[in-house]
């Protein structure tokens, strides 16, 4: 059994959160060029306003903080109200601060966890009743390449990262049968707002508009696993199956951040 994906984005309603920059931003600008009806949240209010003002498609702006359960019902409630449910949920919301045990502080790893799982754990909530009743709909979350294993700096994104594969699995069991899609989007690297704090060289580094190719491409698809760029995403892929013993040499030998 196969999953759906999508012939075309034209007309599809799809509501986008995290698209105030980066990744999220792309998205929009991509899908409505696609010709997709696009609903757009994310918290800065003036981001989201300007990208409807320099995009056609965008039709709803609907800003909500992905940490409140009743700002993400609301959101959807409004949504809903306006389009009667959505085609695809594209959850890219997320935040990371660079953590390791030597400065591990047990509140920034609670907001990162409350924002990268708990977040899209809000957001699936409230689409999955309409979702199950229609036998339809398609539900894409980004989480990262960090979440395949253990990397040095994300003593909190990268679990909250890894859970976000374990969701996406486990919705993928469930919602196959009922013909609701599930993606699960694993980036490298992306030059974004996000990235331009890091000190170090980021190997395989695409832009935002790339990453948005990809996640288009893939969800068009109608592939559960979509990673990128390959070059990295699937190198990381092979380390995780590697003994510990050997996996950690090559941690230490080769990712020097
Ligand atoms: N860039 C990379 O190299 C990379 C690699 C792997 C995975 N990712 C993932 O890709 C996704 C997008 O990241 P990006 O690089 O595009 O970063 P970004 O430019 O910083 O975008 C992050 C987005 O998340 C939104 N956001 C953050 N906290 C939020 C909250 N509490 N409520 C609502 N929206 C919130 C931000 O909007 P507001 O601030 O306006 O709320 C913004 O739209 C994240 O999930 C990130 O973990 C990025």
């Amino acid at each position: 059994m196969k999953q759906n994906g999508f012939e075309s984005f034209a007309n599809q309603r799809i509501w986008i959160i995290g698209a105030s920059s980066g990744i999220g931003e792309a998205c929009a600008r991509a899908l409505s060029n696609a010709g997709a009806k696009v609903a757009i949240s994310a918290r800065r209010k003036e981001r989201l306003t300007a990208l409807e003002n320099s995009v056609q498609g965008i039709t709803l702006v609907v800003p909500v903080d992905i940490t409140d359960t009743a700002q993400i019902n609301s959101a959807y409630q409004a949504i809903a109200a306006q389009w009667g449910g959505i085609d695809l949920l594209l959850f890219v919301s997320g935040v990371y601060t660079p953590l390791r045990a030597d400065n591990f502080d047990f509140e920034l790893a609670r907001q990162t966890v409350d924002a990268n799982l708990l977040g899209p754990m809000r957001a699936v909530a409230c689409v999955l009743p309409d979702m199950l009743k229609n036998h339809s709909g398609h539900i894409a979350i980004v989480g990262s390449v960090a979440g395949y294993s253990g990397l040095p700096k994300a003593l909190a994104y990268g679990p909250s990262k890894a859970g976000i594969i374990n969701f996406c699995e486990t919705l993928y069991y469930d919602l196959l049968p009922e013909g609701v899609s599930v993606h699960m989007i694993s980036p490298g690297f992306v030059a974004t707002e996000a990235t331009a704090q890091n000190d170090f060289e980021m190997p395989a580094l695409i832009t935002a508009e790339e990453a948005a190719t990809e996640i288009l491409a893939g969800i068009s698809a109608g592939k559960f696993d979509i990673h990128f760029p390959k070059r990295f995403s699937g190198f990381l892929k092979f380390l995780r199956i590697l003994p510990y013993p050997l996996y950690f040499w090559f941690v230490r030998r080769f990712v020097r951040i």
